[in-house]
């Protein structure tokens, strides 16, 4: 029949509503594969959902459906589930004739407010959680429900799937081998398949027709709606289907699909015979969707519908396939809250009744005890990454941990996270961002090359190959065991090729035989001599490579799999230890450290080791730093952090000594600046510095006035809190002192005066102070200001503000500091300094931040006259300031930014990265400014109105923690988003920052505001 001939227009909805129910409404057409669906729109009432069946509906399919609902409402407590609604004649079914004389069923149901899935931006972990916990609520609710109906025959039962085989002809290539791979798998276990535990389920909580509550921020499922395809079927077909649309758009399907598991097993407990065919009912749920819109694109070309989750169906189908069904099942397994492998209680009780000893599998070697080496990313025996990546350290480093322990065999491994694998090798993109394979899941043990590696127990040999190419094993051999009813397999890493490709697989080897010997780098795979011993339950389909390292969200799974093979040994030292946790370093702090302490987030980070622009935390989880203008050559730079360590190793003395270091450090500053700054005076923090850039400019000029940017902030000292405004009028701040005479921010965007010419307005203000101070019968003792002011939300000066500010002071006797503690050394871009960006040149500068790398150091520059006067016969004297580690530290800071031409870098990098966040301005209006320079650059986010979002900054920084990237807010009204990384960012860094920005201005909460 003709499409358009079936159709109901909303005026006939609103009629039928009012004739058959007595109920008048608003109605508006909604989408539906089967029936014609209308919302029925009350004022202040939630309203009905009004279905009219084809014509010719099978009455007893729709009885099916209302006794169903009926039967939630009766049974399903703390479900939220369309109710049936009665015509005016009590009927739950009602009959009608179309315009065209056909007789059409009508039934109405109340309606879910919410959100429908399809529309929920993001979908995170506890949003499945709760989708699944909804559906297996709705599974315990239709507990004893049954229907003639409910056994109909029916094409979207997974039960009923291999029908989509006739149709297979339909696909061609790599599609039609996907869908024939899975039906034969179904096909495959068909017999334990059909024994499962079956119920009448819903069948159908696609995404359009999961109901989500409007809350922005962490909102769960209500109800899932349109019983249509109810049917008495395995209910793990109900999970499968749930997960079938739930994984649809994300990265990793698999991880995705697990919260969805866990919630379902909250509500409704599977069990573990289901769990084995979750994989592949998942699978032939979403082999029946692509089979239908193959079939339904020749059938019904017009109805678009039909046609809508295809694409998203083939993107996960695909995906799925890569996954390894053994491996999902042993997710779902943890998931559920089994142990990932079935195997795994069985060996812990084999292996608990044995004891193995070292000389077992090593008999050569006459040691019994071992040295635990920790390898992890926080180690510090392994140091700075460029020692691990240098072998022949590594090999020597080894060497002497084996002579200081002569008569111990050096271990250890067993899930670390290794800073090893941290190169973008071992990357993969999940559906949190980057995350990094890097735990380990053997052991290592360190010995001498051609040391001989022996059996434990009698094995048969799976794997024995030349895994070199891929850097990973060298020679590996894998060995199957089987003991008191049970398999489980050995497996051998970096040893020498020859010994380990000698074997012909299947071959026995036998208890106590030897295996294979140690090779030495690089032939064995990687470093110094050691083997790699792992034990596992699975080979998966490796036939070549197996894992040794793992991704750390799937550390339950692979710990299973593969248990700590020091379960054989029980050796003490191998134990892992307690370690301290997150938690337990809050605790501490939380009673012992400073109250006024912040932590950074919501879930604080433990960071353990930083490498350029990324920071490291225990896992080994890399983060991008967006926001760490002091590792401003790069966390840890290779050339920085040796120059401290020679240095430190050497002497480190106050500046009353006589020392190169000092002199040199001061030449290398001194060549960045103009000829007028030229005397330097060192100091530990940016506070410090300008403490001392105060008190030069009170000696200089006999006054105590001191003018300052509204929402300025230079340091933590006394004097320094009094001059910052984003201190004494923030919170807990008594406004300004008598002697500090604060100007309005030059804000441009948002401040008191606005567009591109403001300066000289802005400079008026100053203007204004000066005239206050006079009125006091005072004079002007300093005016200070950063070149861009950072708390106050990245405000660039406007153009014209700073030199007519500088005249207006210096007329009135006062002496100018520009506070380069943020923006100093190269970052700037264009200019090295950030004072050069407006063709000034001020009395003092002050350096901080960046100067040290992290270290602790800072300094004072000013010109000879300044200098002169402030030297008075006091003697200036700081501990620390100047010492010679400080000065190597610096030094090697400015020639690294020279050496790696990094201002260069800042310059390309800044100016592409702020041309990208235009055009995300283009696109996503709340982001109302983008400004800076160099990588020193703000994203402000304010509504139509120019109202700031606070609370969508603040979403978004922690939305881009989740997906590994760290950014900070600021601004007064805490509405900017500020981007300063270490200045080693590269172009790539940029367009995966934008690549996240852009996921998350796309989310829900950030457009509610667009
Ligand atoms: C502009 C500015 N000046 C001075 C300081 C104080 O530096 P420090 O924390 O090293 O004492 C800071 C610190 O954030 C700053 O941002």
């Amino acid at each position: 029949m003709n499409y358009d001939n079936l159709k109901i227009s909303t005026q006939q909805a609103e009629n039928i509503l009012s004739e058959v129910f007595n109920i008048e409404g608003n109605a508006s057409m909604l989408p539906g594969e089967v029936d014609f669906n209308f919302r029925i729109k009350i004022q202040n009432e939630e309203g009905y959902i009004l279905k009219i069946s084809r014509p010719n509906e099978d009455v007893t399919y729709l009885d099916f459906q209302q006794k169903l609902l009926q039967f939630v409402e009766t049974n399903g407590q703390n479900l939220i589930a369309p109710k049936v609604i009665k015509d005016k004649n009590g009927n739950a079914i009602s009959e009608i004739t179309d315009t065209y004389g056909k007789q059409r069923k009508v039934r109405l149901l109340s309606w879910i407010s919410g959100r429908v899935w399809s529309t929920v931006n993001p979908q995170l972990d506890d949003l499945r959680f709760s989708l699944g916990e909804q559906c297996g609520l709705l599974t315990q609710a239709l507990h004893g429900f049954d229907h003639p109906e409910a056994q109909r025959e029916f094409a979207w039962d997974v039960a009923q799937s291999l029908w989509t085989k006739d149709h297979l002809h339909l696909f061609e290539g790599v599609e039609k081998e996907i869908l024939s791979n899975f039906q034969n798998k179904f096909e495959a276990l068909g017999n334990s398949y059909s024994q499962l535990r079956k119920s009448v389920v819903h069948n159908d909580a696609n995404d359009n027709n999961v109901i989500v509550s409007s809350t922005l921020i962490n909102p769960s499922v209500k109800a899932a709606i349109d019983y249509g395809d109810a049917i008495h079927t395995q209910v793990i077909n109900d999970v499968a289907i749930a997960c079938a649309y739930a994984i649809m758009n994300h990265n990793d399907a698999l991880d995705a699909a697990l919260a969805v598991v866990k919630g379902y097993h909250s509500t409704f407990p599977l069990q573990e015979e289901e769990l084995l065919h979750l994989y592949t009912a998942i699978a032939m749920r979403l082999v029946i969707s692509v089979t239908k819109s193959g079939m339904n694109k020749i059938a019904e070309p017009d109805n678009t519908y039909l046609l809508i989750s295809e694409k998203p169906a083939w993107e996960v189908l695909k995906k799925w396939n890569d996954i390894s069904d053994e491996f999902a099942y042993h997710s779902f397994r943890v998931a559920c809250g089994f142990t990932g492998h079935p195997n795994e209680e069985k060996f812990n009780n084999w292996s608990s009744q044995q004891q193995f000893h070292l000389s077992d599998l090593f008999p050569t070697v006459c040691k019994v005890d071992v040295h635990h080496l920790d390898l992890s990313v926080s180690s510090k025996w392994i140091g700075h990454q460029s020692n691990f990546n240098d072998l022949d350290l590594f090999q020597f480093k080894i060497e002497q941990l084996q002579k200081e322990n002569s008569t111990k065999i050096i271990a250890g491994g067993y899930l670390e996270p290794r800073p090893i694998y941290t190169s973008t090798a071992y990357d993969k993109i999940g559906n949190k961002g980057r995350e990094s394979r890097s735990i380990h899941l053997g052991v290592d043990f360190w010995l001498p090359e051609q040391t001989a590696v022996h059996a434990l127990f009698d094995g048969e040999v799976m794997i024995a190959v030349n895994d070199a190419g891929d850097k990973e094993y060298g020679g590996l051999v894998v060995l199957k065991h089987q003991v008191e009813g049970f398999e489980f397999y050995t497996l051998y890493g970096h040893l020498t090729v020859e010994s380990a490709t000698n074997y012909k697989l299947g071959s026995t080897i036998k208890k106590g035989d030897c295996i294979a010997y140690l090779g030495n780098y690089p032939e064995n795979g990687n470093w110094a001599p050691h083997l790699h011993f792992q034990i596992l339950f699975s080979l998966y389909n490796y036939t070549v490579d197996f894992p040794g390292v793992a991704y750390n969200n799937q550390i339950d799974v692979w710990k299973s799999i593969c248990p700590d093979p020091n379960i054989l040994f029980k050796l003490e030292t191998l134990q892992n230890n307690e370690k301290i946790t997150n938690q337990d370093l809050i605790d501490y702090r939380k009673q012992h450290l400073g109250k006024s302490l912040s932590l950074q987030y919501k879930v604080p980070i433990k960071m353990v080791r930083g490498s350029g622009q990324y920071l490291v935390d225990q896992f080994g989880q890399k983060y991008l730093d967006t926001v760490n203008n002091v590792a401003h050559v790069g966390h840890e730079h290779a050339a920085v952090v040796k120059a401290g360590q020679e240095q430190i190793a050497l002497i480190n003395t106050n500046s009353r000594y006589l020392h190169e270091n000092i002199n040199t450090l001061a030449q290398e500053l001194l060549k960045t600046l103009p000829p007028e700054l030229n005397v330097l005076h060192f100091v530990n923090s940016g506070s410090e510095a300008n403490e001392l850039a105060i008190r030069m400019a009170k000696a200089n000029t006999g006054e105590r006035d001191i003018i300052a940017s509204e929402v300025g902030y230079h340091g933590n000292a006394n004097m320094c809190i009094d001059i910052s405004s984003y201190k004494f009028d923030g919170k807990g701040g008594k406004g300004a002192p008598e002697h500090t005479h604060i100007f309005p921010l030059p804000d441009a965007f948002r401040g008191k005066y606005r567009g591109k010419d403001t300066g000289e307005q802005y400079a008026k203000e100053v203007q204004e102070q000066i005239k206050n101070i006079h009125t006091k019968g005072r004079g002007v003792g300093a005016f200070i200001i950063e070149p861009i002011i950072s708390c106050g939300g990245q405000i660039e000066l406007p153009e014209g503000f700073l030199n007519n500010a500088y005249r207006y002071v210096r007329d009135a006797g006062g002496l100018c500091i520009s506070d380069e503690v943020q923006v100093g050394c190269g970052r700037m871009g264009k200019t090295f300094w950030g004072f050069q960006l407006h063709d000034v040149v001020p009395d003092i500068v002050t350096i901080g931040k960046p100067l040290g790398n992290g270290h602790p150091l800072a300094a004072v520059v000013c010109t000879q006259e300044v200098a002169e006067k402030f030297a008075n016969g006091m003697e200036y004297f700081n501990t620390f300031g100047g010492n010679p580690v400080s000065c190597a530290i610096g030094t090697a800071v400015l020639q690294t930014v020279k050496r790696e031409k990094l201002q260069e870098n800042a310059l390309n990098v800044g100016e592409f990265l702020k041309h990208e966040l235009k055009q995300l301005a283009n696109e996503y209006p709340i982001i109302g400014d983008v400004r800076g320079q160099g990588l020193f650059l703000g994203i402000e986010l304010v509504d139509s109105n120019m109202n700031p979002l606070a609370a969508q900054t603040d979403y978004l920084a922690n939305r881009m923690k989740d997906h590994g990237i760290l950014m900070s807010t600021d601004g007064p009204d805490h509405n900017v988003l500020k981007v300063k990384p270490p200045i080693v960012f590269t172009k790539e860094n940029a367009k995966e920052l934008i690549h996240y920005l852009r996921k998350i201005f796309a989310e829900n909460f950030m457009t509610s505001h667009q």
